[in-house]
């Protein structure tokens, strides 16, 4: 009796042990019941954090969009998937800003993935198959990890400039050389023929503007679009020529610096009016179609970025034309608090 009492003591001694040891792998008490047999041939280095885990453990990814600023399990259950196919994140429930640059890196390596370093179904349907070794994946390669913010003569250089809520303003500036690799030409009206470069918008924002401006044409409402993506040197070009004119400060009220136009990121358009012939100006804010898209952006994800009476945020003077894509949720949250960007991404738990 008391060597059976023995036996089960040491059992459950020991049962509690292996127990304790395979929840401390992921982080996560509980949610990798059947990986022991797993770990033993597909262990690998996970970069810093210097820990251990099964690519191959069954994890329940959300069947809703997760981005940055989000805090939940369903966020902490994508982090230890990014963390199971190699990226050395740490697991805390909070979609930050290595949560952020790992999506990205990952979408960048994928086939036909928006690239939003937002997680979303497509995204899911590929991270799962990565799980499964099913596709391949460089952690890093397509996107190198900053540990420390870079500075150059234009400020802040922005480290993941394919990140759809990047901060792109006059201490933040997109790399010289950032060229979207997803740009294309969206199937909306423009007031010319010519096919120039500032017809594109990059992927996800381009399809956005689609519905939008097909939604405006249900409502009676002819938008246009008249100037979306510039290259770094089109805007140093543009910027020069504004600066001979009004002067360095002066120009600077309306236009971007090389390297701080939000144009330059593919995911904003400059947006007209027949009744204004097509012009870019402050005449568009009374206009049917400008009083339209102020109401009616963010359901699309786009948000006016330098709203009228937020010149001291923005540092920019008011743009009623000026339409940037931060996606949905953000631009709900942004537009129906009269808020900015810049005050949206302060706000966002860290
Ligand atoms: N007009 C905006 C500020 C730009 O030049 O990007
Ligand atoms: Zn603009």
């Amino acid at each position: 009796m008391f060597i059976m009492f023995k036996r089960a003591a040491v059992f459950f001694i020991l049962t509690a042990l292996l127990t304790l040891a395979a929840c401390s792998e992921t982080g996560n008490p509980g949610s990798d019941k059947n990986n022991e047999t797993n770990t033993n041939n597909q262990m690998q280095k996970q970069g810093k954090a210097d820990q251990t885990v099964s690519k191959s453990a069954t994890l329940k990814l959300s069947a809703k969009s997760l981005q940055k600023g989000d805090k939940s399990d369903a966020v902490n259950a994508l982090q230890q998937a990014l963390k199971k196919i190699g990226y050395p994140i740490q697991i805390s429930g909070t979609y930050d800003e290595d949560t952020t640059w790992a999506m990205t890196d990952f979408q960048l390596q994928q086939k036909d993935l928006d690239i939003t370093g937002m997680y979303d179904q497509q995204a899911k349907a590929s991270i799962e198959k990565a799980l499964h070794g099913a596709v391949d994946v460089d952690p890093g390669k397509a996107l190198p990890h900053q540990d420390k913010p870079q500075k150059d003569d234009h400020g802040i250089v922005i480290s993941n400039p394919y990140e759809i809520l990047s901060l792109v303003n006059k201490s933040h500036a997109l790399p010289t050389d950032f060229v979207p690799k997803d740009l294309v030409t969206p199937d909306v009206p423009f007031p010319f023929t010519e096919d120039l470069p500032k017809k594109q918008m990059r992927k996800p924002a381009a399809n956005a503007m689609e519905n939008m401006f097909a939604a405006a044409k249900k409502d009676g409402i002819n938008l246009y679009a008249q100037s979306g993506y510039r290259s770094y040197e089109r805007q140093e070009a543009l910027f020069a020529s504004y600066a001979e004119k009004d002067g360095e400060d002066a120009a600077n009220k309306y236009s971007a610096r090389p390297g701080q136009s939000e144009h330059q990121t593919g995911l904003t358009m400059d947006v007209t009016s027949p009744a204004i012939d097509f012009g870019i100006d402050e005449r568009f804010a009374d206009t049917k179609e400008g009083k339209w898209l102020a109401a009616h952006c963010a359901d699309y994800g786009f948000i006016i970025r330098y709203p009228k009476g937020k010149e001291d945020i923005t540092k920019y003077e008011y743009e009623a034309w000026h339409i940037r894509y931060v996606g949905e949720k953000a631009a709900k949250q942004i537009m129906k608090n009269h808020s900015t960007l810049e005050e949206y991404l302060k706000k966002l738990p860290k």
